[in-house]
């Protein structure tokens, strides 16, 4: 593998450079470049994203009509040999990543549903996917399903090819929190077992630079 994108899909603002999202990603950016891969990190607060619309004009471009932010990371995406999609659990996945799902989504399935052997223009690119909330371990596997699982499966129509971590963890890992505190501000603190964090994605990333 040459170049990996790894994506952030968180979209709350005032974390700043202390979102969880983009910190996982950084740490991502960090092993693989060890590797000599070039790892691209797109912070999806900084793309204004706009829904699909189905208006069907992508069908003959590919791109879509309205949203040079989506063409721009659809873009990169196609130019990569390897994705990772960083995500927060928020209600249940982050509406920016949903659009550029929908987006990534429709432009295949258009094609699809007239030929069935249409081969889309990511089709096979690896695709790893790290969720994450504010639960500790007890909440892993809810964040699986509301999360992973869900954006392994648009993945599946788009034809990006979701990395297993293992047998139970087919649709990429997820990392809990160590501990939360509360503080006079609204939003509590959280805080991570880094060490352990790494060595889980150190783990994952071999498993996508073997594919
Ligand atoms: C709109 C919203 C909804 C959330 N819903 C949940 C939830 O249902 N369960 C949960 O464990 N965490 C929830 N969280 C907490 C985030 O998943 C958690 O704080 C995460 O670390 C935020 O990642 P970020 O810093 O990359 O944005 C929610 C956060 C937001 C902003």
């Amino acid at each position: 593998m040459k170049k990996i994108i790894c994506i952030s899909a968180a979209n709350i603002v005032h974390s700043r450079n202390q979102s969880t999202s983009l910190l996982l990603c950084e740490k991502i950016a960090d092993i693989v470049r060890e590797k000599g891969i070039i790892c691209e990190i797109i912070d999806l607060r900084d793309s204004l994203l706009s829904p699909c619309i189905g208006c069907g004009k992508c069908y003959e471009s590919k791109r879509c009509y309205y949203d040079n932010a989506f063409n721009g990371i659809y873009e990169s995406i196609i130019q990569s040999d390897g994705v990772f999609f960083v995500s927060p659990h928020y209600a249940p996945i982050p509406a920016k990543l949903c659009m550029l799902l929908e987006k990534m989504e429709e432009i295949t399935f258009l094609h699809w549903w007239k030929d069935n052997t249409y081969q889309s223009e990511v089709y096979g690119i690896p695709a790893g996917i790290v969720s994450h909330g504010g639960g500790s371990d007890w909440a892993l596997k809810s964040y699986k399903a509301m999360v992973n699982d869900t954006i392994s499966n648009a993945l599946e129509t788009i034809q990006l090819k979701t990395a297993a971590f293992d047998t139970e963890w087919e649709t990429g890992i997820s990392i809990g929190v160590s501990k939360v505190t509360e503080q006079s501000d609204i939003f509590p603190i959280q805080e991570y077992e880094w060490n352990t964090i790494l060595h889980k994605l150190r783990k994952y990333i071999d498993v996508m630079l073997s594919k």
